[in-house]
């Protein structure tokens, strides 16, 4: 009865606690990676989630899989987070006429399906791919951000000829989306390896057709398995095109649309300042991954999209990558080109590189290999060799510094959520002071005064809502929260967030640790009013509450 009460106050005080923690000290917290961006309407976040479950439910060969295919939704690849890069590749292949790569198409080139509704559709790699490469998933964060980067934007940054002589050309991978005519201007490709795609619908409908085997209004012919179009007669029953419309009125590469564009940028924590950008700065990492993009103030856009700056690190540029070419050509994108990848939520990574070549190992082992991977040769070698001649301390200063990137606030121990071992390290910061983007502390300064306060608190207390605790727990109905009492300083031996020393006597109204007469007086005092000795918090003072305290007689224990 009892606990039922608790709870109840519990989740009515933990809406108003979400609410206006949330911008406590006007200090907002930063999305999550997989979540939707803020400052949507209701309705775009109804298409948000609606478009996220469009994205992780399978397809079936009755409503269109197949016949060849990698898999039989976006999700199984995109998954960490939802929507997020994953550990699985795809091969693509060729072969190759004195060094131009040739994609095989009539065998069912580039790209293997290596899955079938049945064994006799299989497509097979066929024994003339001499060329074969793996891509691995990449993910869609923040894409409608991206998208809305202006193409003259990116342009800007391009250096085809390597006019300024620092080594790099960066040069933009002009495309024409399956969405446009084809008389309208081409537009400055950002997304894939190499940046072969301009916008979030082509992606979709790119990969609804070459991923699922789902034919859809802008690709709407099937991938015959090996190019057998025989074959295809007989393994493909579903009517083309396989993608309906659904009751929302919108198509499914419209809804896995919706998701993707309505992803939120990944957090940064701390958001600035950090020596280790310093460092990436002085060693040219910047001049590929630039940090900061502004998005078009375009009243066509949504407002969520509109004008906003993000973080990417990226110039979604090609780039000659030495060894780290893949050997294919994709579109106007040749044999060496790889684009440069958005740094933000590197830090959960594994592997990393276009084909999964670096993997395991901690953090700092699998960023040092993938920048040595950036040399010997090719336009990423003077940083590659800058990077090895670094001092230990700036090293781990540039490491710390990729390490905030994704990095959720308050997430101390980085592994991605706020919890109880987060409150124990923010506890031990209490009233710090002199705090800067360096410190460790850092990762608790919500606010970035420079000290660990009363906003930072509050802050932990929003965020560790966000992830599902209960920030309102009060263990001895005191008034101040147990994860106050926890960071002031209650030992919590145990790491469960309740404070070791709790005594949980809620008919002791007088506090003196003996549930007696004197509470009795005070009950009765108080008789047919809610407040105190209204045990059960039902708003009113009565005869269960005296059976209640009668119940608890004696000492607290
Ligand atoms: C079999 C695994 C797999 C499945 C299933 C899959 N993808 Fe991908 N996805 C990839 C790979 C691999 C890449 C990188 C491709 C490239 O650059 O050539 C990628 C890239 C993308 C990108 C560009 C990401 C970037 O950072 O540039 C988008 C957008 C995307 N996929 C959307 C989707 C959607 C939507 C679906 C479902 C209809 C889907 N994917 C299904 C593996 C998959
Ligand atoms: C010439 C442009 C360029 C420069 C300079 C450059 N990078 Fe890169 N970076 C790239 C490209 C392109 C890739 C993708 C290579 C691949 O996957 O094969 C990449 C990949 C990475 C990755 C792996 C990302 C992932 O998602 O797998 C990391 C980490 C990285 N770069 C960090 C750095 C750092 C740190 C520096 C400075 C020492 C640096 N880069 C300098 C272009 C550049």
């Amino acid at each position: 009865m009892t606990t039922r009460t608790s709870l109840r106050l519990g989740a009515s005080l933990l809406v108003i606690a979400t609410s206006s923690l949330a911008s406590a000290g006007g200090v907002v917290l930063q999305p999550k990676a997989g979540a939707p961006l803020d400052g949507l309407s209701q309705v775009q976040i109804d298409r948000f989630w609606g478009g996220r479950i469009s994205y992780a439910t399978p397809f079936t060969p009755a409503n269109g899989l197949g016949p060849i295919m990698n898999k039989s939704n976006c999700q199984s690849c995109h998954s960490n987070p939802v929507g997020g890069w994953g550990s699985i590749g795809v091969t693509r292949f060729g072969t190759e006429n004195k060094g131009e790569f040739i994609p095989l198409e009539e065998l069912g080139g580039s790209l293997l399906q290596a899955l079938s509704i049945s064994d006799e559709c299989r497509e097979n790699l066929p024994p003339e791919a001499t060329v074969t490469a793996t891509r691995m998933t990449n993910s869609s964060m923040a894409f409608g951000l991206i998208e809305a980067i202006p193409d003259g934007d990116i342009a800007a940054h391009e250096d085809p000829l390597d006019a300024d002589g620092d080594g790099i050309s960066g040069r933009v991978h002009w495309v024409l989306p399956l969405e446009s005519s084809p008389t309208s201007p081409l537009r400055a490709g950002r997304f894939g390896w190499k940046a072969q795609v301009a916008t979030v619908l082509t992606f979709s409908a790119d990969a609804t057709r070459n991923e699922l085997g789902v034919t859809n209004a802008l690709i709407t012919t099937e991938n015959a398995p090996n190019g057998d179009a025989a074959l295809l007669g007989a393994c493909d029953t579903a009517a083309d095109p396989e993608d309906h419309a659904d009751e929302t009125g919108f198509t499914y590469i419209e809804r896995v649309t919706h998701f993707q564009r309505y992803l939120a940028q990944p957090p940064q924590t701390p958001k600035a300042g950090m020596t280790g950008e310093t460092v990436f700065n002085s060693i040219g990492c910047a001049k590929c991954h630039i940090a900061e993009w502004t998005t078009v103030n375009s009243k066509s856009l949504e407002g969520a999209l509109r004008g906003k700056t993000i973080r990417p690190y990226s110039d979604f540029l090609l780039h000659d990558m030495g060894f780290l070419g893949d050997g294919v050509q994709d579109g106007d994108a040749n044999e060496q080109e790889i684009r440069t990848p958005t740094l933000w939520n590197l830090r959960t990574r594994d592997p990393m590189l276009h084909n999964g070549s670096v993997s395991g190992g901690v953090f700092a082992d699998r960023v040092s290999a993938a920048i040595a991977a950036h040399g010997p040769i090719g336009e990423g070698a003077a940083s590659a060799a800058a990077f090895s001649k670094l001092t230990t301390a700036q090293r781990a200063q540039l490491i710390a510094f990729l390490d905030s990137l994704g990095r959720v606030e308050f997430d101390f121990n980085g592994n991605g959520s706020v919890d109880i071992e987060d409150l124990h390290v923010l506890a031990s910061y209490r009233g710090a002071t002199g705090v800067t983007a360096d410190s460790a502390a850092a990762i608790g300064d919500l606010d970035r005064n420079g000290t660990i306060g009363q906003v930072d608190v509050n802050g932990f207390l929003a965020a560790a809502a966000r992830d599902g605790l209960d920030p309102t727990a009060d263990c001895d109905g005191d008034g101040i929260v147990d994860f106050v009492e926890i960071y002031n300083g209650s030992p919590d031996a145990d790491f469960n967030g309740v404070p070791d020393d709790c005594v949980v006597c809620p008919a002791d109204l007088d506090h003196n640790g003996q549930v007696g007469a004197a509470d009795i007086a005070i009950l009765l005092n108080n008789w047919g009013a809610p407040g105190q000795g209204d045990l059960d918090h039902n708003g009113i003072t009565n005869a269960v509450d005296i059976a209640l305290l009668l119940g608890n007689w004696g000492p607290c224990h």
